[in-house]
C-alpha cells in the first residue's frame, strides 16, 4: 500500500470511530458536566478556595478508597508530586536515578531540580515500561556496592533510585522491577501520573514502591485543572512530604516560622471541588475509554501495517490514550500520518522526544536505548476522550 493510501485509510479508520463531523478532535479533553459545575459553585460559595477546606480532605480520602494506598497526598502537579518524591528519599548533589528514556520530562527535570543525575534506561514493547532483562544485564556490568550503597563503576557516583513510568496508562512490569530494586537497593518511586484506575495483578499501580505519584492535568483520565497526588506508603514519609509541600511551615496557632526550605505545592480546595466531582465518574471514564479501544481495535482490524495497543498480561489498563503501533519503525511515515491527519483536524499526536536526545539531558549517562529509538518510530497516539464514545 503506498503512503498516502495508508494514510488515509488511517484517517477513515479513526473517523469511523470519533463520527464524521468537521470539528477538531483532540488528543484529550477534559469531560466536564453539570456535577463539577455544581461542586466548584459550592467551593466558591463556602468561600474556602485556597489550600485549606473540606474539598481537598474529600479529594484525598476518596483517592485512597480507589488506589487503596496507605497515604494520599494531593499537590498542585504531578511535576511537584514527583519533586516531593525525590526529596523525601533525600536525593542529594550528584546521585544518579534510573529513568526510562521513552518519557514524559517531568521526571528527568525533578531529578535535576535536586542536583541528582538523571540515567537513561531502555524500554520494551509489550507496555512500552523499563526493559527488565536489559537492566538486570546493564546493572550487573555497571554497579559494585561500597558500604551498602550501589555505585555507578563507570561515574563514580551513587546509583540511589530508579522511576518506572506506566506509559499511557498501561502498567510495566511492576514485580520484576521491585526486585531490581531490591537486588541494586534502589528507592522505588512509580510515576503513575497517567494511570489512575490501572491495576497490575489487582493492585493499584502507583501503591507497589516506597511513593508513587497522579498526575491530574487537564488532559489526564481525572482532572483538577492542574494538579497531582503523592502515594505513600510508609506514614513517616508521607508526614515528610506533607510538611515540605506546605512549606516547611512549624505549626502554629499564629506564628510564622519555618523550619528548612519548603515548597508552597499543596492543592487548592477549588480544584479538589473539581476532582472529587470527576472521581464520581472515574468508573464510567474507564468504561467508556475501554469501550474506545474496542472500537479503534475493531476499525484497524484490516489495516496490516498498524496495529492497537493493548493491556499487558495480567494488567487492567485505565486506557488512558489509544495508541496506534507501525507495524515497522518508519519515522517518515509516522510524521506522514500526523502531518496528514493534523491537517484534517485530527489531532494524533507522537509519542515524547526520547529523553537523551533533548539539548539539556544529552550529556547525562544512559545505557544502550535501541529498543526505544525503534519505537519512537512506530508510536501514534490517537483521539482518545472519554467523551468520544
Ligand atoms: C508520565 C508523566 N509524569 C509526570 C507528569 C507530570 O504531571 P503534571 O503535568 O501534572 O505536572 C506527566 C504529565 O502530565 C506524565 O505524563
Amino acid at each position: 500500500m503506498t503512503k498516502s493510501i495508508l494514510c488515509k485509510k488511517v484517517i477513515s479508520a479513526i473517523r469511523s470511530v470519533t463520527g464524521k463531523n468537521n470539528n477538531i478532535i483532540g488528543l484529550h479533553e477534559p469531560n466536564i458536566s453539570n456535577l463539577e459545575k455544581k461542586f466548584v459553585k459550592k467551593c466558591l460559595d463556602l468561600n474556602f478556595i485556597s489550600s485549606k477546606g473540606m474539598f481537598v480532605q474529600q479529594f484525598e480520602k476518596k483517592l485512597k478508597d480507589i488506589t487503596k494506598s496507605k497515604n494520599v497526598i494531593a499537590v498542585i502537579s504531578g511535576t511537584a508530586a514527583l519533586h516531593l518524591a525525590l526529596r523525601a528519599i533525600n536525593l542529594k548533589r550528584n546521585e544518579e536515578v534510573l529513568i526510562p528514556a521513552l518519557n514524559y520530562i517531568a521526571s528527568a527535570n525533578s531529578v535535576i531540580y535536586c542536583g541528582g543525575i538523571p540515567h537513561f534506561v531502555d524500554i520494551e514493547e509489550e507496555s512500552l515500561g523499563i526493559d527488565i532483562e536489559k537492566l538486570k544485564i546493564y546493572l550487573s556490568k555497571i554497579c559494585s556496592f561500597k558500604n551498602g550503597k550501589t555505585i555507578n563503576k563507570k561515574t563514580k557516583r551513587r546509583i540511589k533510585a530508579i522511576i518506572p513510568m506506566h506509559v499511557f496508562g498501561h502498567p510495566s512490569k511492576i514485580k520484576e522491577i521491585i526486585k531490581i530494586a531490591k537486588d541494586y537497593k534502589l528507592d522505588l518511586i512509580e510515576d503513575a501520573a497517567e494511570a489512575l484506575g490501572s491495576l497490575y495483578n489487582g493492585k493499584h499501580v502507583g501503591t507497589f514502591g516506597k511513593i508513587g505519584i497522579l498526575s491530574f492535568n487537564g488532559n489526564k483520565t481525572v482532572s483538577t485543572g492542574a494538579g497531582g497526588a503523592v502515594l505513600a506508603q510508609n506514614n513517616k514519609i508521607a508526614n515528610r512530604i506533607k510538611h515540605l509541600a506546605s512549606i516547611c511551615k512549624i505549626p502554629h496557632r499564629w506564628k510564622y516560622d519555618y523550619d528548612e526550605v519548603g515548597y508552597n505545592y499543596n492543592l487548592p480546595n477549588l480544584n479538589a471541588a473539581l476532582g472529587c466531582a470527576q472521581l464520581k465518574r472515574l468508573k464510567n471514564f474507564l468504561k467508556q475509554k475501554r469501550a474506545l479501544f474496542m472500537e479503534y481495535k475493531k476499525a484497524f482490524k484490516n489495516i496490516k501495517e498498524v496495529s492497537i495497543l493493548s493491556e499487558p498480561k495480567n494488567c487492567t489498563s485505565n486506557y488512558w490514550l489509544q495508541t496506534l503501533i507501525l507495524k515497522f519503525p518508519n519515522m517518515q511515515l509516522r510524521n506522514d500520518i500526523l502531518d496528514y491527519s493534523t491537517k484534517k483536524k485530527i489531532l494524533t499526536r507522537p509519542a515524547w522526544e526520547l529523553m537523551h536526545c533533548i539539548n539539556y539531558l544529552k550529556k547525562f549517562p544512559r545505557m544502550n536505548l535501541e529498543n526505544s529509538e525503534e519505537m519512537i518510530k512506530k508510536i501514534i497516539n490517537l483521539p482518545s476522550s472519554s467523551q468520544l464514545i
